[in-house]
Protein backbone atom coordinates (compact mmCIF):
# COMPACT_ATOMS: atom_id res chain seq x y z
CA UNK A 1 0.00 0.00 0.00
CA UNK A 2 1.46 3.13 -0.98
CA UNK A 3 0.68 6.71 0.97
CA UNK A 4 1.07 10.45 -0.96
CA UNK A 5 3.04 12.31 1.42
CA UNK A 6 3.54 16.17 0.29
CA UNK A 7 4.13 15.28 -3.05
CA UNK A 8 5.95 11.39 -2.71
CA UNK A 9 4.53 8.28 -2.59
CA UNK A 10 5.71 6.01 0.71
CA UNK A 11 5.24 2.55 1.46
CA UNK A 12 2.65 2.27 4.77
CA UNK A 13 5.25 1.66 6.98
CA UNK A 14 7.41 4.92 6.13
CA UNK A 15 4.46 7.20 5.65
CA UNK A 16 5.40 9.07 8.81
CA UNK A 17 4.76 13.30 10.13
CA UNK A 18 6.61 15.16 12.51
CA UNK A 19 4.90 15.32 16.03
CA UNK A 20 5.34 19.17 16.18
CA UNK A 21 2.32 18.86 12.69
CA UNK A 22 -0.10 21.30 14.14
CA UNK A 23 -2.87 19.08 13.02
CA UNK A 24 -1.37 16.63 15.66
CA UNK A 25 -1.01 18.92 18.19
CA UNK A 26 -3.95 21.13 17.88
CA UNK A 27 -6.56 19.71 15.47
CA UNK A 28 -5.10 22.53 12.83
CA UNK A 29 -6.66 20.93 9.48
CA UNK A 30 -9.08 19.55 7.00
CA UNK A 31 -10.12 16.51 5.55
CA UNK A 32 -12.24 14.23 3.28
CA UNK A 33 -13.53 11.13 2.80
CA UNK A 34 -14.43 10.28 -0.60
CA UNK A 35 -15.49 7.21 -2.56
CA UNK A 36 -13.86 5.31 -5.33
CA UNK A 37 -16.44 2.89 -7.48
CA UNK A 38 -15.35 1.36 -10.37
CA UNK A 39 -12.58 3.47 -10.56
CA UNK A 40 -14.03 6.37 -10.45
CA UNK A 41 -14.35 9.18 -8.01
CA UNK A 42 -17.68 9.69 -6.35
CA UNK A 43 -18.66 13.54 -6.82
CA UNK A 44 -14.50 14.78 -6.97
CA UNK A 45 -15.75 18.46 -7.45
CA UNK A 46 -17.91 18.24 -4.52
CA UNK A 47 -15.66 17.07 -2.04
CA UNK A 48 -12.76 19.40 -3.05
CA UNK A 49 -15.09 22.25 -3.34
CA UNK A 50 -15.78 21.65 0.35
CA UNK A 51 -11.85 20.74 0.97
CA UNK A 52 -10.83 24.21 -0.42
CA UNK A 53 -14.11 25.85 1.36
CA UNK A 54 -12.84 24.88 4.30
CA UNK A 55 -9.38 25.54 4.16
CA UNK A 56 -10.37 28.97 3.06
CA UNK A 57 -12.54 29.43 6.16
CA UNK A 58 -9.56 28.65 8.25
CA UNK A 59 -6.89 30.34 6.45
CA UNK A 60 -4.71 27.18 5.43
CA UNK A 61 -3.04 26.96 2.50
CA UNK A 62 -3.31 24.08 0.20
CA UNK A 63 -0.10 23.67 -1.72
CA UNK A 64 -1.79 22.27 -4.47
CA UNK A 65 -4.32 23.94 -7.37
CA UNK A 66 -7.68 21.89 -7.55
CA UNK A 67 -6.43 19.70 -10.84
CA UNK A 68 -3.28 18.96 -9.01
CA UNK A 69 -4.91 17.60 -6.27
CA UNK A 70 -6.99 15.91 -8.53
CA UNK A 71 -3.99 14.69 -10.30
CA UNK A 72 -2.74 13.67 -6.70
CA UNK A 73 -5.99 11.54 -6.19
CA UNK A 74 -6.06 9.77 -9.93
CA UNK A 75 -2.21 8.77 -9.05
CA UNK A 76 -2.72 7.55 -5.24
CA UNK A 77 -5.56 5.46 -6.25
CA UNK A 78 -3.77 4.01 -9.66
CA UNK A 79 -0.18 3.50 -7.76
CA UNK A 80 -2.43 1.31 -5.34
CA UNK A 81 -4.49 -0.47 -8.23
CA UNK A 82 -7.89 -0.15 -6.73
CA UNK A 83 -11.00 0.17 -8.03
CA UNK A 84 -13.26 0.72 -5.28
CA UNK A 85 -12.86 1.69 -1.83
CA UNK A 86 -11.96 4.85 0.23
CA UNK A 87 -9.83 7.70 -0.22
CA UNK A 88 -8.57 9.58 3.14
CA UNK A 89 -7.50 13.01 2.26
CA UNK A 90 -6.01 15.16 4.90
CA UNK A 91 -4.47 18.24 4.81
CA UNK A 92 -3.13 19.54 8.30
CA UNK A 93 -1.52 23.05 8.91
CA UNK A 94 2.22 21.27 9.06
CA UNK A 95 4.90 21.57 11.40
CA UNK A 96 5.60 24.33 13.63
CA UNK A 97 6.71 24.64 16.62
CA UNK A 98 4.67 23.82 20.64
CA UNK A 99 2.69 27.59 20.30
CA UNK A 100 -0.52 27.54 18.09
CA UNK A 101 0.49 30.57 15.90
CA UNK A 102 -0.02 29.47 12.41
CA UNK A 103 2.50 31.68 11.29
CA UNK A 104 5.16 29.44 12.75
CA UNK A 105 3.91 26.41 10.09
CA UNK A 106 4.99 27.08 6.71
CA UNK A 107 4.09 24.44 4.90
CA UNK A 108 0.93 22.24 5.43
CA UNK A 109 1.09 18.27 4.67
CA UNK A 110 -1.15 17.11 2.07
CA UNK A 111 -1.70 13.06 2.99
CA UNK A 112 -3.70 10.80 0.65
CA UNK A 113 -4.84 7.67 2.03
CA UNK A 114 -6.36 4.64 -0.13
CA UNK A 115 -8.00 1.32 1.20
CA UNK A 116 -10.51 -0.96 0.58
CA UNK A 117 -13.19 -0.35 2.66
CA UNK A 118 -15.42 -2.38 5.30
CA UNK A 119 -18.68 -1.14 5.67
CA UNK A 120 -21.73 -2.89 7.34
CA UNK A 121 -22.78 -6.13 6.34
CA UNK A 122 -24.78 -6.26 3.43
CA UNK A 123 -27.82 -7.42 5.70
CA UNK A 124 -27.61 -4.62 7.86
CA UNK A 125 -29.00 -2.39 4.77
CA UNK A 126 -31.88 -4.96 5.31
CA UNK A 127 -32.29 -4.73 8.65
CA UNK A 128 -31.56 -1.38 9.74
CA UNK A 129 -29.03 -0.69 12.72
CA UNK A 130 -30.58 -0.01 16.25
CA UNK A 131 -29.79 3.66 17.07
CA UNK A 132 -29.49 6.17 20.48
CA UNK A 133 -29.69 9.50 20.94
CA UNK A 134 -26.81 10.64 23.01
CA UNK A 135 -25.71 13.49 25.14
CA UNK A 136 -22.50 15.59 23.56
CA UNK A 137 -23.91 18.22 21.64
CA UNK A 138 -22.88 18.84 18.20
CA UNK A 139 -21.38 22.57 17.98
CA UNK A 140 -23.04 25.24 16.39
CA UNK A 141 -21.89 27.61 13.52
CA UNK A 142 -20.49 30.65 15.72
CA UNK A 143 -17.73 28.19 17.59
CA UNK A 144 -16.36 25.00 15.13
CA UNK A 145 -18.95 25.04 12.56
CA UNK A 146 -19.58 21.85 11.30
CA UNK A 147 -19.39 23.42 7.83
CA UNK A 148 -15.71 22.72 7.98
CA UNK A 149 -14.72 19.03 7.99
CA UNK A 150 -11.67 20.05 10.15
CA UNK A 151 -9.95 17.60 12.61
CA UNK A 152 -11.83 18.46 15.33
CA UNK A 153 -13.79 15.40 15.63
CA UNK A 154 -13.26 15.04 19.46
CA UNK A 155 -17.26 15.34 19.86
CA UNK A 156 -17.80 12.79 17.40
CA UNK A 157 -15.43 10.41 18.87
CA UNK A 158 -17.40 10.86 22.04
CA UNK A 159 -20.46 10.24 20.12
CA UNK A 160 -19.01 7.10 18.95
CA UNK A 161 -17.59 6.13 22.78
CA UNK A 162 -21.55 6.40 23.77
CA UNK A 163 -23.30 4.05 20.73
CA UNK A 164 -20.15 2.03 21.12
CA UNK A 165 -21.16 1.09 25.23
CA UNK A 166 -24.56 1.06 23.45
CA UNK A 167 -23.93 -1.30 21.22
CA UNK A 168 -25.61 0.48 18.26
CA UNK A 169 -24.03 1.21 14.94
CA UNK A 170 -24.28 5.11 14.42
CA UNK A 171 -26.15 7.25 16.75
CA UNK A 172 -27.93 10.57 16.97
CA UNK A 173 -26.53 13.77 17.94
CA UNK A 174 -28.41 16.90 19.34
CA UNK A 175 -27.37 20.71 18.52
CA UNK A 176 -27.88 22.61 22.17
CA UNK A 177 -31.76 23.56 21.64
CA UNK A 178 -32.64 19.74 21.28
CA UNK A 179 -32.55 19.77 17.90
CA UNK A 180 -31.73 16.37 15.72
CA UNK A 181 -28.42 17.37 14.27
CA UNK A 182 -26.64 14.41 12.56
CA UNK A 183 -25.07 10.97 13.79
CA UNK A 184 -21.60 10.85 14.54
CA UNK A 185 -20.25 10.86 10.98
CA UNK A 186 -23.34 10.75 9.29
CA UNK A 187 -26.43 12.83 8.42
CA UNK A 188 -29.68 11.87 9.12
CA UNK A 189 -33.27 11.86 7.16
CA UNK A 190 -36.64 10.56 8.73
CA UNK A 191 -39.48 9.91 6.02
CA UNK A 192 -42.88 10.82 7.84
CA UNK A 193 -46.75 9.95 5.70
CA UNK A 194 -44.36 9.82 2.46
CA UNK A 195 -42.71 13.25 3.06
CA UNK A 196 -38.77 12.99 3.47
CA UNK A 197 -37.37 15.19 6.44
CA UNK A 198 -33.77 16.11 6.72
CA UNK A 199 -32.61 18.84 9.43
CA UNK A 200 -31.04 22.26 7.31
CA UNK A 201 -27.37 22.51 8.33
CA UNK A 202 -27.31 25.61 10.36
CA UNK A 203 -29.01 23.37 12.94
CA UNK A 204 -25.17 21.97 13.60
CA UNK A 205 -24.62 19.44 10.36
CA UNK A 206 -22.12 18.72 7.87
CA UNK A 207 -23.11 19.39 4.24
CA UNK A 208 -22.85 15.69 3.42
CA UNK A 209 -22.16 15.42 -0.54
CA UNK A 210 -24.03 11.65 0.36
CA UNK A 211 -27.15 13.94 1.78
CA UNK A 212 -26.75 16.24 -1.21
CA UNK A 213 -27.30 12.66 -3.75
CA UNK A 214 -29.75 11.55 -1.87
CA UNK A 215 -31.67 15.01 -2.23
CA UNK A 216 -31.12 14.96 -5.65
CA UNK A 217 -32.86 11.37 -5.72
CA UNK A 218 -36.03 12.33 -3.90
CA UNK A 219 -36.76 15.29 -6.26
CA UNK A 220 -35.97 13.08 -9.40
CA UNK A 221 -38.11 10.24 -8.20
CA UNK A 222 -40.88 12.34 -6.55
CA UNK A 223 -40.48 12.43 -3.06
CA UNK A 224 -41.38 15.42 -1.27
CA UNK A 225 -38.42 16.61 0.67
CA UNK A 226 -38.17 19.04 3.64
CA UNK A 227 -35.28 20.40 5.04
CA UNK A 228 -36.70 21.84 8.72
CA UNK A 229 -35.62 20.78 11.88
CA UNK A 230 -37.49 18.37 14.10
CA UNK A 231 -36.48 16.89 17.33
CA UNK A 232 -36.48 13.21 19.03
CA UNK A 233 -39.69 13.05 18.93
CA UNK A 234 -40.46 13.06 14.80
CA UNK A 235 -37.63 10.54 14.86
CA UNK A 236 -39.73 7.93 17.40
CA UNK A 237 -42.73 8.75 15.22
CA UNK A 238 -41.30 8.62 11.67
CA UNK A 239 -42.16 5.68 9.33
CA UNK A 240 -38.84 5.40 8.32
CA UNK A 241 -34.98 7.02 9.75
CA UNK A 242 -31.82 6.63 7.64
CA UNK A 243 -28.21 7.44 7.76
CA UNK A 244 -26.26 8.92 5.09
CA UNK A 245 -22.37 9.11 4.34
CA UNK A 246 -19.30 8.82 2.21
CA UNK A 247 -18.66 5.22 4.08
CA UNK A 248 -22.15 4.71 4.97
CA UNK A 249 -23.98 5.16 1.45
CA UNK A 250 -27.83 4.94 2.83
CA UNK A 251 -28.29 2.64 5.53
CA UNK A 252 -31.82 2.12 7.54
CA UNK A 253 -32.40 2.62 10.99
CA UNK A 254 -34.70 0.14 13.05
CA UNK A 255 -34.60 1.49 16.26
CA UNK A 256 -33.78 4.23 17.96
CA UNK A 257 -33.69 4.78 21.85
CA UNK A 258 -35.76 1.31 22.14
CA UNK A 259 -38.49 2.47 19.92
CA UNK A 260 -38.89 0.05 16.43
CA UNK A 261 -39.14 2.82 13.85
CA UNK A 262 -41.63 1.75 11.29
CA UNK A 263 -41.50 -2.11 10.43
CA UNK A 264 -38.44 -2.63 12.46
CA UNK A 265 -36.32 -3.08 8.99
CA UNK A 266 -35.76 -0.63 6.15
CA UNK A 267 -38.80 0.54 4.79
CA UNK A 268 -39.29 1.33 1.17
CA UNK A 269 -38.64 4.59 1.02
CA UNK A 270 -35.39 4.30 2.05
CA UNK A 271 -35.02 0.71 0.26
CA UNK A 272 -35.08 2.56 -2.90
CA UNK A 273 -33.36 5.63 -2.00
CA UNK A 274 -30.51 3.14 -1.28
CA UNK A 275 -31.38 0.73 -4.61
CA UNK A 276 -31.29 4.48 -6.70
CA UNK A 277 -28.17 5.33 -4.92
CA UNK A 278 -26.39 2.27 -5.69
CA UNK A 279 -27.42 2.70 -9.51
CA UNK A 280 -25.79 6.44 -9.42
CA UNK A 281 -22.53 5.10 -8.54
CA UNK A 282 -22.40 1.88 -10.75
N1 LIG B 1 -18.17 11.03 7.36
N2 LIG B 1 -21.47 14.21 9.17
C1 LIG B 1 -20.22 14.06 9.63
C2 LIG B 1 -19.89 14.60 10.97
C3 LIG B 1 -19.25 13.39 8.84
O1 LIG B 1 -18.00 13.22 9.29
C4 LIG B 1 -19.62 12.88 7.57
C5 LIG B 1 -18.60 12.19 6.72
C6 LIG B 1 -20.96 13.04 7.15
C7 LIG B 1 -21.42 12.55 5.82
O2 LIG B 1 -20.90 13.38 4.78
P1 LIG B 1 -20.55 12.80 3.35
O3 LIG B 1 -21.80 12.28 2.77
O4 LIG B 1 -20.01 13.97 2.60
O5 LIG B 1 -19.54 11.70 3.57
C8 LIG B 1 -21.84 13.73 7.97
C9 LIG B 1 -17.07 10.19 7.06
C10 LIG B 1 -15.78 10.87 7.07
C11 LIG B 1 -17.32 9.33 5.85
O6 LIG B 1 -18.44 8.85 5.73
O7 LIG B 1 -16.42 9.10 5.08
Amino acid sequence: QWIYLNGEYVSKENAKISVYDHGFLYGDGIFEGIRIYGGNIFRCKEHLDRLYDSAKSIMLDIPLTREEMQGALVGTIRKNGLRDGYIRLVVSRGPGNLGLDPLRCPAAYVVIIVEQLSIYPEDAYRDGLRSVSVSPRRNLPDALNPKIKSLNYLNNVLVKIQSNQAGVGEAIMLNAQGYVAEGSSDNIFVVKRGVVYTPPCYIGALEGITRGAIMELCERLGYKLKEEPFTLHDVYAADEVFFTGTAAEVIAVREVDGRAIGEGRAGPVTTRLLAEFRKLVT
